[in-house]
């Protein structure tokens, strides 16, 4: 934790409470070495498409997976350029396959992250919750520190 060659991973999906997550990490971090991860999830999950619903080909599939990598790899651009503009060196990560949760706490054990960083809630937002079920997930999960930021 004391040793701050090691990069600080903040998980992001685009939302209003990870961006306030790269705010924070920047505000006490500065100028930290960061990984902004999106996670994306395989799209056979997704209980229409694919093997669980309405059949799909096999092209067709490869064409929305190409398409769901290249809006992942966008967002995560968009956070990474966030985390620059405050002075972090950022790079991205992009993970495929659920669930979130687990992708998050694989990629702090890969990048050996010091401290995992992310919103409170994300994109769902139901706001009666205090935590969505990635950061209660990964707080549960992840024997490494993390750090989860309300928003305002
Ligand atoms: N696909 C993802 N990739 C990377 N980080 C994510 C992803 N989804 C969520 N996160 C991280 O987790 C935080 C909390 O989001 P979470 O998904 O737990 O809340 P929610 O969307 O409000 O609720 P839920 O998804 O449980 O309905 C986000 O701010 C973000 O930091
Ligand atoms: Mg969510």
């Amino acid at each position: 934790m004391a040793d701050e060659r090691r990069p600080i991973l903040i998980a992001y999906d685009g939302s209003d409470c990870a961006a306030a997550a790269i705010d924070k990490v920047a505000a006490e971090f500065a100028p930290r070495k960061v990984v902004v991860l999106v996670v994306s999830e395989e799209l056979d999950k997704v209980p229409f498409l694919g093997t669980a619903g309405v059949p799909v080909e096999a092209e067709t599939m490869e064409l929305l997976t190409d398409a769901a990598r290249k809006g992942a790899q966008e967002i995560a651009d968009k956070g990474a350029e966030r985390a620059y503009g405050l002075g972090l060196e950022a790079t991205t990560a992009v993970y495929e396959g659920g669930p979130v949760w687990s992708a998050i706490v694989e990629a702090a054990e890969e990048h050996d992250a010091a401290l995992i960083a992310l919103g409170a809630r994300g994109l769902s937002g139901v706001k009666r919750l205090v935590l969505g079920s990635v950061s209660s997930a990964v707080a549960q999960h992840s024997k490494r520190s993390v750090l989860i930021v309300h928003g305002s």
